[in-house]
């Protein structure tokens, strides 16, 4: 598209790494696709802009999008928690994490968000800044009580691929889950929501505070 060719030529890397596995991706077909860079670059203005501290995102693939939240993190003096369960590109995703030098900023745990997200939300509520969700696109509806558990209040739920029902070449079954998942967050009155259509969709959503959602 002519438009998002011509936004190309501004938009830069933080990290040279997510330029190089930016680049390298077109080759692969091992790989599940990484954020846009410009969807991208606006979860890491959100977090500078915040000063988000505390962020969590499921979802690692081969730490692409993990690389520049954890840059945008380390603007903060924050901490970035990513979770995946594929065990491959979880090596590469390790790997990654370390030639990016976000070792001590970034902390990877290889397992099932579908179990580790549950429990976390059982101990650890309230205890996230803004959460990135990129993840199974079946975990959506499913994870969407702990995920709001999770969050603080004031918090941001930032989601990739709000827009994947009505994108050509994804695979329809997709879809179904997506759209149980916008009709949940659109007509929630404990978030206040907004979808932008950069990349294959991205939903913000700010988690109001008791009163605010009142
Ligand atoms: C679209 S990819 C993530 C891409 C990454 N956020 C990026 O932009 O570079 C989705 C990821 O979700 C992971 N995933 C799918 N189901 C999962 C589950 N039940 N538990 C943990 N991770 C899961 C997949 O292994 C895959 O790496």
């Amino acid at each position: 598209m002519e438009q998002l060719s011509y936004l190309y030529t501004f938009l830069t890397h933080d990290n040279p790494l997510t330029e190089k596995l930016q680049r390298e991706a077109s080759g692969r077909d091992d790989i599940q696709p990484f954020v846009e860079i410009e969807t991208a670059r606006l979860i890491s203005l959100l977090i500078r802009l915040t000063g988000t501290k505390k962020v969590l995102e499921l979802g690692t693939g081969i730490a692409y999008s993990t690389i520049w939240l954890g840059e945008a993190v380390r603007e903060t003096g924050g901490s970035l928690l990513s979770i995946d369960n594929h065990v491959r590109t979880g090596v590469e995703a390790a790997e990654n994490i370390r030639s990016a030098g976000l070792i001590g900023v970034v902390e990877l745990i290889s397992g099932n968000a579908e179990e580790i997200v549950p429990a976390m939300a059982g101990e650890d509520s309230g205890s996230f800044d803004l959460i990135f969700q990129d993840c199974g696109k079946y975990l959506y509806p499913l994870l969407y009580e702990d995920i709001y558990l999770l969050l603080k209040p004031g918090g941001v739920l930032v989601t990739d691929d709000t827009l994947f029902s009505v994108t050509k070449g994804i695979r329809k079954g997709l879809g179904r889950y997506i759209d149980v998942y916008n009709a949940k967050l659109f007509s929630d009155p404990r978030y206040y929501s907004t979808m932008l259509p950069v990349g294959h969709g991205l939903a913000v959503s700010l988690k109001l505070r008791r009163k605010e959602a009142e």
